[in-house]
């Protein structure tokens, strides 16, 4: 795979999180107008990507997929030029087994055939998922038959893995073509998940990459990926308004602020997956947030790590090309000032003069290393550090 199709980490909108089974063609096209109309695909979200439920219960006869013929009666290739001319880019979804997690039929055994009719379509990015009956066949096999057919196919595709962490893929990810993949479960809309409950929250999935240690796997071309953003899923959002007694489940504006600003320090993949159509302009301002997003994008592609983790504080930084950004992050439930050096973080100083600037107002100032914020519950304070 080319790795310089994902230069830094690639960015767009996924229809999972805010529309799950129900998609139709009508919410793709809606979302890429939204994107140029809020000025994300300007901020840098590129890719429209329809996730699982997009395909017929049945292949036809030589084993193609098929779109919906009622929820996508144009067809993909119509829904591609539709998202191309908006001049954004198209992903489409299938498994590396015989079904997608919703049981519609997938792409094992058929990778030569359907990377074809992937790019026969225009698609620009397929997330791949792990579903279906594997057929004994291990992960490294499976998608390294997907990674080969779309090295093969006479167009340029981002290749996702979404092997949610169970056979290490950061491993072997890069090696068989993939440009991100998945390291977890699935996030859900909520803050921390509770045993027996479907997915892990926010905070459950930056622990887990936490403990995973798997920092040095990410670089230029190949991103580990701690699952699409949430952000905007939240009380006063579509996709709450849809299901009322969730709310109280749901991320708070502190919440949403905090989850971005991870999924940045960790320079992962930035796919929204609210409803567009209905963001707030606090929302849209988050997702647009150019300090925040200079963080993800950075040249390096590196991953932030803890640098300091206890029960209530967390502090952890990035390295970037020009210095470093640093979070602290309260974890309590109380109102605190974290406090930490510059020489605690990824970025040496040698004792030299600092330019910080604060990633929530964009104020800067100098300092000889010394960096503390008062930080509400869950909330977290986000710096940039240059040598000045
Ligand atoms: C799995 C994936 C999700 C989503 C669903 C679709 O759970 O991890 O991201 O694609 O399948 O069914």
């Amino acid at each position: 795979a080319d790795a310089m199709l994902a230069a830094t980490p690639p960015m767009g909108w996924n229809s999972w999180n805010a529309h799950s089974c129900t998609v139709t063609e009508k919410d793709i096209r809606a979302a890429a107008d939204a994107l140029v109309e809020t000025g994300l695909r300007d901020a840098g979200y590129e890719y429209v990507v329809v996730d699982d439920c997009w395909m017929a219960d049945e292949t036809d006869d030589a084993g193609r997929l098929v779109a919906d013929a009622e929820d996508f009666p144009s067809g993909m290739a119509a829904l591609a030029e539709y998202v191309h001319e908006r001049g954004l880019k198209f992903g489409i979804y299938s498994s590396a087994g015989s079904h997608t997690c919703q049981g519609y039929p997938a792409t094992l055994g058929l990778e030569r055939l359907h990377a074809e009719q992937f790019a026969d379509w225009g698609v620009d990015y397929l997330k791949y998922d792990n579903c279906g009956d594997h057929r004994g066949r291990d992960a490294v096999d499976r998608y390294g038959a997907m990674g080969e057919a779309l090295g093969a196919v006479d167009r340029d595709i981002v290749y996702s893995i979404c092997e949610w962490g169970q056979s290490n893929p950061w491993e072997w990810g890069r090696n068989v073509g993939g440009h991100c993949w998945r390291v977890t479960d699935d996030a859900v809309a909520k803050w921390q998940t509770h045993e027996g409950e479907f997915g892990l929250g926010i905070a459950d999935i930056v622990d887990r990459v936490a403990a995973l240690d798997i920092a040095a796997a990410q670089g230029p071309g190949g991103y580990n990926d701690p699952d699409m953003l949430q952000v905007g899923n939240g009380p006063d959002s579509a996709q709450s308004q849809h299901e009322p007694t969730d709310i109280e489940r749901r991320l708070s504006a502190v919440e949403n602020r905090t989850h971005f600003a991870f999924w940045c320090l960790l320079g992962a993949p930035l796919f929204v997956g609210t409803d567009l159509t209905a963001a707030s302009p606090d929302l849209l301002d988050l997702l647009t947030n150019e300090y925040l997003l200079a963080i993800d994008q950075d040249p390096l592609g590196m991953q932030g790590t803890p640098d300091r983790r206890d029960p209530t504080c967390e502090v952890w930084s990035k390295r970037l090309s020009d210095g470093a950004a640093v979070a602290l992050w309260n974890r309590g439930e109380e109102r605190t000032e974290i406090r930490t050096h510059v020489d605690e973080t990824s970025v040496p100083t040698a004792g030299r003069r600092y330019a910080v600037l604060d990633c929530w107002t964009g104020e800067g100032w100098e300092t000889l290393g010394e960096l503390s914020a008062t930080v509400e519950s869950r909330e977290a304070a986000v710096f940039r550090v240059t040598p000045a």
